[in-house]
This record gives C-alpha cells, structure tokens and sequence, in this order.
C-alpha cells in the first residue's frame, strides 16, 4: 500500500489506491470504510502472514485498525505494528487476567508510551470473572489505577469485563468521569442502554452473527447505531460460517451485513456511521 503524505499549513491530503483523505482545517473529506477499533494483530497467530492479512483486509473495505495491547511486552509490539503500518493505531493497557504481577513501575512505564501519537486509548483494562485469575481484588486494583491514568492523559478507556456486570458498571461510575468503549459488549441491553446514556460506546463482532446470540441482537436493536462500534478482537471469535478459525478484519463485512439487517438501513449506512463512532471514540 501507498500512502502520500502532503503536508501545508492547513490542509494534510493522504492519497492511496482506494480513497483520498482530505483534512482541511479538521474537516474531512473521504470514501467510507470499515474501522476495526479492537485486534490483537501482534498475537503470534499473525507471526507468518501480516502483510497479507492486512491487504485481505483492504479489500475488504477495511480503513483503520485499533490494534489492543494486553500486557507490557504487547505493548512493545503494538507500537512497531503502529510505527510501520500507516492505517494501524494502538491502545496500551494491561489486561485484567495478565494484572497479577503488575507494579507501580509498569504503570509509569505505560505512561510515558501513551505520549507516542498513534496511541489512541487506555486498554484493554477491567475485569475477567471468568478466568477469575489472579484475585479479584488484585484486578480491581489496577483496574482503578489504569482508569485514573487514562483521566490523567486524557485518553478513552477500552474496558474488557466478562462475567463482572455489577461490578464493572460500579467502579466506573464511581472512579472514572471520561469516555470509552465497552469491547465485546455481552450483557444484557438495559444495562447497554446505561452505558450508552453516560456516552460509552458498545463494542460489536463477530458474536453477533451467532445463532445463541440473542442476547448481544437484542442489545444491538435496543440502542442507536450512533452508539456502536465494529471489533473483531482477532484472531479470536470469529463470525459465522467461519467460527473456530481464526478471524481477521476481513471478516467485518459479514459483521456489517448482520447490523444491516437487525437495524434495518443499508450497509454503507453501518459502515459509514461506526466509522464516525469510531473517530469519535479514538478522538481523530
Ligand atoms: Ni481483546
């Protein structure tokens, strides 16, 4: 891929095969695509095939990719994905399930990273209550420091909660005042409609295309499109039919057509907004 940079005083123009940005004076002018605001594209399962990934999800529509850092040394990784892949972003964070021998030390550590300009969130933090590891009290902890430096950098949390509903929605009301998104959002839609009404965004994927996915179709009916964005979470959960393999970007468009068809609009119109979302999201 070939991207031009032209820089004058006002106007930044990023040229490619497939679409002409135009940002004049924070006003942007070009062709819709597909935003992946959750991947974990340094997993080893991309170790051989990167490149080829990344084109497949080209032509596939997809733009712009949020790649998720887990633990210190993906952190690392996630920036070198970042510095050499123009359409790639990252999001420093450390886990809930990789906290349990977490410093004060690594928290600074992640705090001067987060200057880089390509980071673009605090992530993944929150709570696993189903691996349940380590102890809860030690997720809570660095769940709660990490949702403090995010307010202190001025950055969008991505929060990781599985099986911690109640607990998730409560420390956030009462230790955290920015914005965000819940990835992989698998609670239930009056609870979705909480987090919507205090500005959080619901991360969406290939969950949704399921057939025991009732659940997540209802909360992707109950609250507006303004308010979702499309995630893979690669290389895991993949949509159907090709759920068990491993997933990638290039998967989104069934992921599209399925949001299509429960909210009744057009593909473009999903691509199109959760685009938006996601800007909005990731403050670009
Ligand atoms: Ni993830």
């Amino acid at each position: 891929m070939v991207f031009l940079n032209c820089f004058t005083r006002n106007a930044k123009f990023i040229i490619d095969r497939d679409r002409v940005v135009v940002n004049f004076k924070r006003r942007f002018f070009y062709k819709k695509m597909i935003f992946d605001t959750h991947t974990h594209y340094d997993d080893d399962a991309f170790a051989n095939d990167l490149d080829e990934v990344l084109q497949k999800a080209r032509e596939n529509g997809v733009g712009r990719i949020t790649n998720i850092a887990s633990d210190l040394p993906s952190i690392d990784k996630c920036l070198e994905l970042a510095e050499k892949y123009e359409q790639i972003y990252c999001a420093h964070g450390v886990h809930p399930t990789e906290c349990g021998e977490m410093t004060d030390e690594d928290l600074s550590a992640i705090r001067e990273k987060l200057a880089h300009r390509k980071v673009v969130a605090v992530g993944e933090i929150g709570l696993d209550y189903y691996w349940d590891t380590p102890d809860r009290d030690i997720q809570r902890h660095w769940f709660k420091k990490q949702l403090q430096l995010a307010m202190e950098v001025q950055k969008p949390i991505v929060v990781h909660s599985r099986e911690a509903a109640e607990e998730t929605f409560r420390i956030l009301e009462e230790n955290y005042d920015g914005d965000g998104v819940i990835h992989c959002y698998s609670y239930s839609a009056e609870m979705a409609k909480e987090y919507v009404k205090r500005g959080y965004f619901l991360g969406v994927g290939g969950v949704v295309t399921y057939k025991n996915a009732r659940k997540l179709v209802e909360t992707v009916e109950a609250v507006p499109l303004t308010s979702i964005v499309l995630e893979t979470d690669c290389p895991y959960l993949s949509p159907d039919p090709y759920r068990g393999k491993r997933n990638s970007s290039a998967n989104l468009p069934l992921v599209v057509k399925k949001i299509a068809a429960l909210k009744d609009v057009s593909e473009e119109t999903v691509i199109r907004q959760t685009e938006e979302n996601a800007e909005r999201l990731y403050h670009l």
